[in-house]
């Protein structure tokens, strides 16, 4: 049985197979609404069902109560029971070219911590592949498997990116880098995806909040906005981890912060070392200590999925974060995520 799903003030339709998510079937027949994990964490690809009846788990992280009442969904996880109308934030054609299959070369792997390696992969020659800062790639394995990680360099170094990846036990692609990598290696890659890029077309003050390797994406969008001189608006960065040696480019951090206008660096260490003098507790805590209202804001948070929930809970219950002005990626593992 299939259901005919319709896209409000469109001439879009699509057929949807019973027990298909209404994400899935977008993209089965050729259209690219947005969405980042997939598994109803990060709240990338809401919208709202106009007319008709879908079901959907009881409850979904990326989406509030109030939201779901007032006829929101994840469309990630939504599968329709009838016929239904839908209105996304976006749906557009898929473009064949939107996304380029690359194989790069190893340049260079670095160990930034105990448990995170910062790896430098180089284009073939005379390629570029333009992507938007905060955006992230697929890394493909020998058997078709993938794995994401967001680029790290800013879109004006096109030939080549940096990713930063933190060693999972028994992670297939982050042992690869632990025990194998040499210079010279080929990864195939599929890039670019997501939507986790600067509006910028808002001049609201920016919060960033990173946990772990949830800096990579962050350390794009700001060095592109350094270059670009996108600096009017207030950002600060609140990056949190357990021990000093989790913030692993925090003096990068520090130095931005010393040398652009309007921009400033909050590290926030959970289990924090003899001698620390700095701020402790959840990164996302610290915000809320020092910005106990956040309407008027637009918050950037990426990293571990369960700071990407307890935060946006957070800033919406307590702190009166407008909905629509947090932007996330969720690091969620390939275990719990789809692929493809
Ligand atoms: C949009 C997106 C962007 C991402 N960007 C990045 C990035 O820039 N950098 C980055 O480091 N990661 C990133 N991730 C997460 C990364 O894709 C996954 O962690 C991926 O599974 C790692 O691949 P792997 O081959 O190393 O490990 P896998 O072979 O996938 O194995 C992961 C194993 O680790 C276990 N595991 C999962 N989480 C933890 C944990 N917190 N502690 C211990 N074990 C755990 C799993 O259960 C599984 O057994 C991103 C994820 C998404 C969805
Ligand atoms: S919640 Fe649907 S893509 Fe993340």
């Amino acid at each position: 049985m299939s259901f005919t799903v319709h896209v409000a003030q469109s001439d879009i339709s699509f057929s949807c197979a019973a027990g298909t998510t209404i994400l899935d079937a977008a993209k089965a027949a050729g259209y690219d609404m947005p969405y980042s994990c997939r598994t109803g964490i990060c709240g990338s690809c809401k919208g709202r069902i106009v007319e008709g009846d879908v079901e959907a788990p009881a409850s979904m992280e990326g989406i509030s109560r109030e939201e779901r009442e007032s006829g929101c969904t994840l469309f990630c996880q939504a599968k329709p029971v009838s016929d239904v109308q839908i209105a996304p934030r976006s749906i557009s054609k898929l473009d064949p070219n939107a996304h380029k299959l690359v194989k790069a070369k190893v340049y260079r792997v670095t160990r930034a911590a105990d448990d995170v390696s910062l790896l430098q992969l180089r284009f073939p020659a005379g390629t570029k592949i333009k992507f938007k800062a905060g955006q992230y790639l697929q890394v493909l394995l020998e058997d078709g498997a993938r794995r994401s990680f967001s680029m790290a360099n800013p879109p004006q170094q096109s030939d080549g990116v940096q990713l930063h990846i933190r060693h999972l036990a028994g992670g297939r692609f982050s042992s690869y880098l632990e025990s194998g990598a040499n210079a010279g290696d080929i990864v195939s890659l599929e890039m670019a995806f997501g939507d986790f890029y600067l509006r910028e077309d808002s001049d609201k003050p920016i919060v960033f909040v990173a946990s772990g390797t949830g800096f990579a994406p962050i350390k794009s969008i700001l060095e592109d906005v350094f270059k670009r001189k996108l600096t009017t608006r207030s950002m600060v960065l609140y990056w949190g981890g357990r021990r000093s040696k989790d913030l692993y480019l925090s003096e990068l951090a520090a130095q931005w912060a010393q040398s652009q206008p309007n921009f400033s660096f909050v590290p926030v260490l959970s289990e924090p070392e003899d001698g620390w003098t700095g701020r402790t507790g959840f990164v996302h805590h610290a915000v809320m200590q020092d910005l106990p209202s956040l309407l008027g804001h637009e918050i950037y948070a990426c990293g571990v999925p369960a700071m990407i929930n307890a935060a946006r809970r957070d800033f919406v219950d307590k702190c009166g974060l407008p909905t629509d002005a947090f932007f996330c990626d969720a690091f969620v593992s390939t275990d719990t995520a789809v692929s493809g």
